[in-house]
């Protein structure tokens, strides 16, 4: 095939190097360039398109570095032999539907990405205490931890997780009431089960984390995006696009993914439409433990007298995401249903971890774990920050949050980041596009970055580099 059959169409918001690794992609995917065929070298194909060297060369990168092609130095570079013509490769942010690539992941997996954002430290994770309890674990392992396990969680779990809610996040609830889940998704699809039904309606935050949000569309919910600004949810807008909906999810400590806390004000509102309408507010506070000015701010259900809000909360930011650990707190009126629920449900799995957990939370190593993290995350969300603002200040607004475990910055207007996250995703940076997070008319322009990975200024300044390679200038 003519080298000219690829020649980029001029799409004045894709930068051309972009054009032209989609079209190359493609034409590898579909099976037009074969496996071990020889593409044009990089000074070839620039002069043959009228194209800068330059970008050839970065398409050339991208395609090599997810394994489309192969240099083979003085050989030139050709299509990989070992390259399945059908189905194709994966392409960056590819999402269900999508029939020429593989599944659509939700989450990176592998070793973190540069910039992946929702990841803890795995450089500071306490490996070695935690070998240590692995093994006292596995050495007394006990006639109740080899039968069929409690389908709610291991009881010493349920008990430690009851204790921390109660010192740390001013929810008092007894371990009866905690429910052990596979990760948050688990919570959801157990809340799909029992107190929501096939075809409510609910608001969702928008934006808002999209990986939920596909969870319950599949569980058959209908959701309303209710906008967030500076203050979190809008209620009254909730309150005016669907009145009688049966939940909301919220996310009040850092709202997913701005970052904003939900005021005073709003929680009572929230709280008195879900006493008034009877419905129920699902409380994600995944990450509410990282807050590096002030105290975390309390739970939402530490305010729930009438009992409307289902709290969840996750192992995944303060551990680590492959425990594939949460939790749901449900209302003492409620612990019967949910009880009866699990009998028929498959459970959070292995008690082994379970019990992992609990030994670390019940000797003291979780609280000292989060105050070191706290600390370290200050400074390495430092890192990132200066880094940004001193290599790309003038093409992003990093948006002030006093938490979390990603920063988020909005973009100038002439760069798309649909297109810059997939141009890092392919360069090896797990950069993600705000513009997942929206439901409705992509309004939303930013970059969210994870920090909690680089290990110091250099490392972050080096990733900052990377990513400044790819702006539309
Ligand atoms: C907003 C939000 N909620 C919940 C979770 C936790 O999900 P899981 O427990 O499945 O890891 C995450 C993780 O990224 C998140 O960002």
């Amino acid at each position: 095939m003519k080298a000219s059959e690829l020649n980029p169409h001029r799409q004045p918001d894709t930068p051309l190097y972009m054009q032209l690794y989609q079209r190359y992609r493609d034409a590898i995917s579909a099976g037009r360039l074969r496996p071990g065929e020889r593409v044009p070298s990089i000074r070839t194909l620039a002069s043959e398109l009228h194209v800068a060297r330059g970008t050839v060369e970065m398409a050339w990168q991208m395609l090599v570095s997810e394994g489309y092609l192969v240099t083979e130095g003085a050989a030139g570079t050709r299509v990989s032999p070992h390259m399945a013509t059908l189905p194709g490769a994966a392409h960056p942010g590819q999402k269900p539907g999508n029939t020429d690539g593989l599944p659509y992941q939700m989450h990176q997996m592998g070793n973190p990405l540069p910039f992946q954002p929702g990841l803890p430290a795995f450089d500071a994770f306490p490996r070695k205490i935690w070998a240590r309890l692995s093994g006292q674990t596995l050495r007394r392992v006990e006639a109740t931890m080899m039968n069929y396990p409690d389908p709610a969680g291991y009881a010493p779990l349920r008990e430690a997780i009851a204790t921390y809610l109660g010192i740390s996040r001013g929810i008092r609830c007894a371990p009866e009431q905690v429910f052990i889940t596979i990760g948050y998704q688990g919570a959801l699809e157990l809340l799909c089960r029992t107190v929501l039904r096939a075809g409510d309606r609910g608001w969702y935050e928008n934006p808002g984390y999209f990986p939920g949000r596909e969870v319950l569309q599949q569980m058959g919910m209908t959701l309303t995006p209710v906008p967030v600004d500076k203050e979190g949810l809008q209620v009254s807008i909730g309150q005016q696009m669907a009145p009688d909906a049966r939940f909301a999810v919220v996310t009040p400590s850092h709202q997913s993914p701005t970052g904003v806390a939900l005021s005073l004000p709003r929680r009572l509102a929230l709280l008195a439409w879900a006493n008034q309408k009877d419905a129920w507010i699902i409380e994600d506070d995944y990450d509410s433990e990282f807050r590096y000015h002030g105290h975390p701010l309390p739970a939402l259900k530490s305010l729930d007298h009438e009992q409307r809000v289902l709290y969840t909360g996750t192992f995944s930011k303060v551990l680590f995401p492959g425990l594939r650990l949460a939790y749901l707190v449900v209302p003492r009126a409620l612990q019967q249903t949910f009880h009866e629920a699990v009998n028929r449900w498959p459970g959070p799995g292995s008690v082994l971890p379970q019990a992992m957990v609990a030994a670390f939370m019940q000797q003291g190593h979780f609280a000292r774990h989060l105050r070191k993290m706290r600390q370290l995350y200050a400074v390495r969300r430092g890192y990132l920050v200066e880094a940004l603002e001193r290599m790309a200040g003038s093409q992003l607004h990093i948006q002030p949050q006093a938490g979390g475990i990603q920063v988020l910055a909005l973009l100038n207007q002439h760069q798309c980041d649909k297109t810059l996250a997939a141009a890092a995703q392919a360069a090896g940076l797990g950069i993600r596009a705000l513009s997942e997070w929206d439901a409705t008319s992509h309004q939303h322009n930013g970059l969210l970055m994870g920090f909690t990975n680089f290990a110091s200024a250099p490392d972050a300044q080096a990733a900052v580099k990377r990513l400044s390679a790819l702006w539309v200038p």
